[in-house]
């Protein structure tokens, strides 16, 4: 498979990583379709792309004839058979749970056409240990996005131990297309590179308020205005979804040992289901429309 023969793109999972990235897919030119295991889900996904290149064009940063053109390209699909069977390359953004990565893996392997490249968006999981879901782990790579995968430059384009030369090329040419900046991660460890530097910091802050003497808002000043961070590091973990850094910390945790035990404050969150942004309630409160966050 060339770069040259990629047309149709299928994009397993429409939340915030698998929308995203179908969006960024569909403004490069290629048809996406875009799977979930509900309609329901679906169409939530697509409606955010339809949200989001509504914005874009509203902000002139791309034409609405533009927007109107990749929104076409995306096609809202719920059986895998009809999302994999014609694509090129399929890019998976389902939950960050192995078992699930597997699973789905497993299915899109028996129905996509024998040349097309899989790649996972997993942010920390041994791309190894996902590829062998399949029968085809030589054309299996990772290739990490972050969020919002519209406006975030960086793509980690990650080598598990039987991805080809020919699948970690085609995957980073794919993501120069998407125009982005791909990393090329020649080592399959937890958090590749990104998320084994940020998530460990998300975790350290949660440690620090933990111990009683500062309180979130003072800590996040400090990386906003100290650090240079755009977010602090607590509206950061708000902002992708404390239950996705957890289950990466979980994960690193496991792998590499008692330095990156999970802070109290952030295994709370989870269990009471107060996960930031996405249920209007995490380190801070978005209730009311409120922007949650002014520090
Ligand atoms: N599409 C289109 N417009 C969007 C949008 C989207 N997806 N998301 C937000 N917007 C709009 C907002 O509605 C707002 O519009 P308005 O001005 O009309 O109200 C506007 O964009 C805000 O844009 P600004 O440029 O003013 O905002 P910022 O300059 O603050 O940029 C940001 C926003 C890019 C999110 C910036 O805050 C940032 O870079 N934050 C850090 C993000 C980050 O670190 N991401 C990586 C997380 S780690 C990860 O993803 C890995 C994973 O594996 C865990």
């Amino acid at each position: 498979m060339e770069l040259d023969d990629v047309d149709t793109i299928a994009v397993l999972g429409a939340g915030a990583m698998g929308h995203g990235i179908a969006e960024v897919a569909a403004l490069a030119g290629y048809n996406v379709n875009l799977r979930d295991i509900k309609d329901e889900f679906v169409q939530n996904g697509y409606d955010e792309i339809e949200w989001s290149l509504g914005k874009l064009a509203e902000k002139d940063q791309i034409t609405d004839d533009d927007a109107d053109a990749a929104l076409d390209r995306v096609t809202p699909i719920v059986e895998m058979e009809e999302a994999v069977g014609d694509a090129d390359f399929v890019i998976e953004a389902v939950p960050e749970k192995m078992e699930i990565k597997r699973d789905v893996w497993g299915e899109a392997d028996e129905h996509a056409p024998d040349e097309a490249v899989f790649a996972t968006n997993t942010s920390s999981l041994s791309i190894t240990d996902i590829s062998e879901a399949t029968d085809r782990p030589e054309s299996f790579c990772g290739m990490h996005f972050f969020n919002p995968p519209i406006r975030m430059d960086l793509v980690e384009v990650i080598r598990g131990n039987h991805t080809s030369d020919g699948t970690m090329d085609i995957t980073e040419q794919l993501a120069e297309e998407f125009g982005k900046t791909p990393v090329r991660v020649r080592k399959d460890s937890p958090g590749f590179i990104v998320n084994r530097a940020l998530v460990p910091l998300m975790n350290e802050v949660a440690w620090l308020v933990g111990e009683g003497e500062y309180g979130i808002e003072t800590v996040d000043s400090t990386s906003k205005y100290g650090m240079g961070l755009p977010m602090g590091s607590f509206e950061l973990a708000d902002y992708v979804g404390i239950d996705v850094s957890y289950d990466v910390l979980e994960y690193i945790h496991d792998v590499l040992g008692d330095a990156y035990e999970p802070a109290p404050l952030m295994r709370e969150k989870v269990e009471n289901e107060e996960l930031g942004q996405k249920t209007d309630k995490g380190f801070y409160d978005y209730t009311d429309g409120g922007e949650g966050v002014d520090i």
